[in-house]
């Protein structure tokens, strides 16, 4: 399907979303935060599809939600259409993983999708940042909450309250992103990961995402019973034999997502 906004590509298993408004860097206008959102269900419906890459361009992989779309609303209009909640949540709901590949500005916005994320993959250029106090207003996509549970308090509190940002190496010590990489191997590398993902079985990676993603969500001792639960379900999977008989017989599993 032909996107405006956005370059939805197929390879094998790995659906690819690219953000393609270079010359915005990336803003997130209503249309490419609905296009994403089509491109996700598209691909969370495509059976074949076991892990999906966002990423934008060498310069931006997003500079922040389009100012220039929104410099003009009125608290009714934030209000009324739940601003910036209306399909930007659709990113966070996505069952199956996705990795952001960050090159260049995350900002703003940019930098609240690619920590929607289920991690970020870093270009030694990227940038990271919630600047928007220095326009007056302040983040309003998770940046707050997100961020203060990648990074801690006080680092947080410093960037929403100043602006500044922080680069590839910074991040990479402050547990933002998973790994940093050179700029020119970057897509390739998430390419990999996510074929890596992709390959093993669909429905245990999915129980693995939420499970991880309930840490942040409850108490230890109820996310270890969370964990648990699922952990007992996948003796309950054709995969969980199919991976257990392969390891004992020295093979290569052959995962049927069942
Ligand atoms: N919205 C709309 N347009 C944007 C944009 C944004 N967030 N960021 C950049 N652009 C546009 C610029 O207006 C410019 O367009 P024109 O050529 O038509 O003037 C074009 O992209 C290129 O940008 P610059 O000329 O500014 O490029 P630069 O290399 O000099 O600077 C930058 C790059 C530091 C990222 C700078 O563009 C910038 O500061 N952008 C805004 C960052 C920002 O404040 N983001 C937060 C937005 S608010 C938000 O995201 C709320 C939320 O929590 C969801």
């Amino acid at each position: 399907m032909g996107y405006e906004n956005i370059i939805a590509d197929k390879r094998g298993a790995v659906g690819i979303v690219t953000l393609n408004r270079p010359k915005a860097l990336n803003a997130l206008s209503a249309g490419l935060i609905a296009d994403l959102g089509k491109a996700l269900d598209d691909f969370e419906a495509d059976a074949e599809i076991g892990c999906i890459v966002v990423t934008g361009s060498e310069k931006a992989f997003a500079a922040g939600a389009d100012i220039k779309e929104m410099a003009g609303f009125s608290y009714m209009d934030a209000y009324k259409r739940d601003f910036i909640t209306d399909g930007w949540e659709r990113l966070a709901q996505c069952r199956k993983p996705v990795i952001a590949a960050v090159a260049g500005y995350a900002l703003g916005g940019g930098c609240e999708i690619a920590m929607m994320c289920d991690f970020i993959l870093a270009a030694d250029t990227a940038k990271f940042g919630q600047p928007e106090i220095t326009i007056g207003t302040m983040p309003g996509a998770g940046g707050t909450q997100r961020l203060t549970r990648f990074v801690g308090k006080s680092k947080a509190m410093e960037m929403c309250l100043t602006g500044r940002m922080m680069d590839a190496e910074e991040a990479e010590r402050a547990g933002l992103v998973s790994r940093v990489v050179p700029a020119a191997e970057l897509v390739d590398e998430a390419i990999k990961t996510a074929e890596r993902i992709a390959s093993m079985s669909k429905p245990v990676t999915m129980m693995t995402k939420e499970s991880v993603n309930r840490a942040y969500e409850t108490t230890l001792t109820e996310g270890v019973r969370f964990e648990r639960r699922l952990f007992h379900s996948t003796f309950a999977t054709a995969d969980q034999k199919e991976g257990m008989a392969a390891f004992v017989e020295k093979r290569k599993p052959a995962f049927k997502d069942e």
